[in-house]
């Protein structure tokens, strides 16, 4: 999604910039551009290819400047156009960039109109350019800080003016924004990870902040106006984390970092303890009574997922719910509810907005799943749990996924010891299946060669059914949310009980029927659902424990998964989706970490 790089220095800052914005490309984003202040007026460069295409561009117009902002914009106002790309100027003095969206944008259009501005895009970034060139007096600093005040809407926003060279201002309200504070030279970014070889240090603006950064200054205010500092510190994680490595694409390589990323994100400590969860955790857990679990895409299918634990292991009621829907809706607060968001990024709009929504109905008991220590989200919630999964690249989440659902494991079997639903020998196999899932995802990942044969033929369709039960049934959703992000190939997931309540009738011998068969108490269910498939003809393509005694035969293909897990099962049974989902993509020629249409991380609703 869009992304923002800001930069004051002594040095040309050009490649700077466009270093920013490709560690930003894998976010998603479909025009890219850059402006430098160069002999008092803004110049630009812009594309709607990739950023490689705007490095050779700036690189053969010889485009210099040592203050400048850059941005990749993903469309949400007007097509992905050059006239709709950032930076967009107002009257060849004022660049600017944005993230977000502003609501009030057709009146602030109207009321630029009619003081002479000319509209020359279809963004509604455009109405803010004019704003801060029309109430401009000398003072960018000040102005900015007026202008937001008429801002309806989510914004990040950075901003130069011809008349100051060495200043760029930023503000936040509803997107992120970081301050890279470096040594003579300040930096701005909507992510950290765009800086990262140009300063390790950084402060994370909140909400309402306006800041002028200059070569040896930075100067925030809030949202009333009054001057602040935001703590400074040293984030040194962010450099190397961006290398591809030996692997053909980011996906691949983080499919395969996932026994690392679960040795990381599970606790050290030898039991369930309450304090995994932060040091308020103990007193809310004996307070609560049920959970409400909030979060959009991959993220939901693992609260899904959780539903299964913390209602069998903890015996603690669990809704979950798509937070872009829970924000809207009128719902019956429960104050002894534990609210839980579940976010890769800590910065995805929808979930950002259905946990402030929950806070303003009285909801005070609220935890986050995260896999970013300083997101807005762990930043809003008073506990957290952080998985340690590393930056995930590739826009179809993967080891995100597989450590959000560690966490969530922990977590039931936190609350279950704590409700008195766990004993001390439960919890010690439950903490050796854990310890032991890095080796057994290591056998999964094995199995690639056989995924492999299957995606050739995958590549070949243009629909697929997804089938799972129980437990694996997020896990059949997120495998079908695998398929379809990648590879663009249609597909669906079914709970395998509800196959002959509709879906049964798209069955024939062009649908493959992917099904997830470990060897569980709905298993011989299952084998009748799969046998309703080879009824009408479909293709079986099993993934199945091994002690299932699903023999491959006319029909049915079967991959043979090593060994049963449990409760665990669906962190493993997921990697040969997302493995299949990768390898059909690759198959059919995709941009498989950056696919069309879609974003890393969505700070837009
Ligand atoms: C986007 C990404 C998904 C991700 C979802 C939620 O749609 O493409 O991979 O699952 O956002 O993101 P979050 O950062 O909140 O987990």
């Amino acid at each position: 999604m869009c992304g923002i790089v800001g930069a004051v220095a002594q040095r040309n800052i050009v490649s700077v910039l466009v270093e920013g914005l490709r560690r930003l490309e894998y976010r998603g984003y479909d025009s890219c551009g850059v402006a430098v202040l160069a002999g008092g007026e803004p110049k630009r460069a812009r594309s709607v290819a990739r950023v490689s295409d705007l490095d050779a561009q700036v690189r053969e117009t010889r485009l210099e400047g040592v203050t400048g902002i850059a941005h990749t914009r993903w469309a949400t106002h007007g097509a992905p156009v050059t006239d709709n790309a950032h930076p967009i100027f107002s009257r060849d003095a004022v660049a600017l960039v944005h993230n977000g969206i502003i609501e009030n944008y057709e009146s602030l259009r109207e009321m630029l109109r009619g003081k002479g501005y000319v509209f020359v895009s279809q963004t509604d970034t455009e109405v803010i350019a004019h704003l801060i060139h029309s109430m401009y007096r000398g003072d960018l600093f000040q102005t900015v800080r007026d202008a937001v005040k008429q801002l309806h809407g989510a914004y990040a926003i950075a901003v130069v003016h011809k008349d100051q060279p060495h200043t760029v201002v930023g503000a936040r309200q509803g997107s992120p924004l970081v301050v890279g504070v470096g040594q003579g030279e300040n930096f701005l970014a909507s992510d950290a990870l765009a800086l990262a070889g140009s300063t390790d240090r950084f402060a994370f603006l909140e909400e309402g902040d306006v800041v002028e950064i200059t070569l040896d200054g930075v100067k925030i205010v809030d949202r009333e106006g009054i001057h602040v500092e935001r703590e400074v510190r040293t984030v040194a994680a962010y450099g190397g984390a961006v290398e591809l490595g030996p692997y053909r694409h980011f996906m691949q390589k983080e499919i395969f970092e996932q026994p690392r990323a679960i040795t990381d994100t599970i606790p050290q400590a030898d039991q369930f303890d309450a304090s995994l969860f932060g040091d308020r955790a103990s007193d809310v857990f004996g307070d609560i009574d049920s959970l409400l679990i909030l979060a959009c895409g991959t993220s939901y299918y693992s609260g899904l997922t959780a539903k299964y634990w913390l209602e069998s292991v903890a015996k603690i009621p669990t809704q979950v719910e798509i937070a872009s829907e829970y924000r809207y809706r009128e719902s019956v607060p429960n104050p002894k509810a534990l609210v839980v968001v579940i976010s890769q990024s800590g910065e995805t709009a929808d979930t950002l907005a259905a946990l402030k929504h929950a806070q303003s109905l009285g909801h005070t008991h609220t935890l986050a799943v995260c896999n970013v220590a300083t997101s807005a989200m762990v930043r809003l919630t008073g506990m957290s749990f952080l998985t340690h999964a590393g930056t995930e690249i590739g826009v179809a989440s993967t080891k995100a996924f597989t450590t959000q659902l560690a966490g969530l494991f922990v977590l039931a079997v936190t609350l279950g010891k704590l409700r008195g639903h766990v004993d001390a020998r439960q919890e010690a196999a439950y903490l050796a299946q854990l310890r032991h899932l890095p080796a057994a995802l290591n056998s999964v990942l094995a199995l690639e060669p056989q995924i492999i044969a299957w995606a050739e033929e995958f590549a070949r369709k243009e629909n697929a059914l997804f089938l799972g039960r129980g437990l694996h049934y997020p896990i059949a959703l997120e495998g079908a949310l695998k398929l379809k992000e990648i590879s663009y190939i249609h597909a669906e997931a079914y709970p395998a009980g509800e196959l002959k309540h509709g879906p049964l009738a798209l069955v024939t011998e062009a649908m493959p029927v992917v099904t997830v068969a470990p060897n569980d108490t709905l298993l011989e269910k299952l084998k009748s659902n799969m046998q309703e498939v080879r009824a009408r003809g479909g293709e079986l393509y099993v993934f199945a424990d091994s002690d299932t005694r699903i023999v491959s035969e006319d029909g049915i293909h079967v991959i043979r998964m090593p060994e049963h897990y449990g409760l665990l099962s669906p962190i493993l049974h997921v990697v040969p989706l997302q493995l299949l989902a990768y390898h059909t993509a690759c198959a059919r020629g995709t941009d498989v970490d950056k696919p069309r249409n879609l974003a890393k991380s969505v700070t837009v609703e």
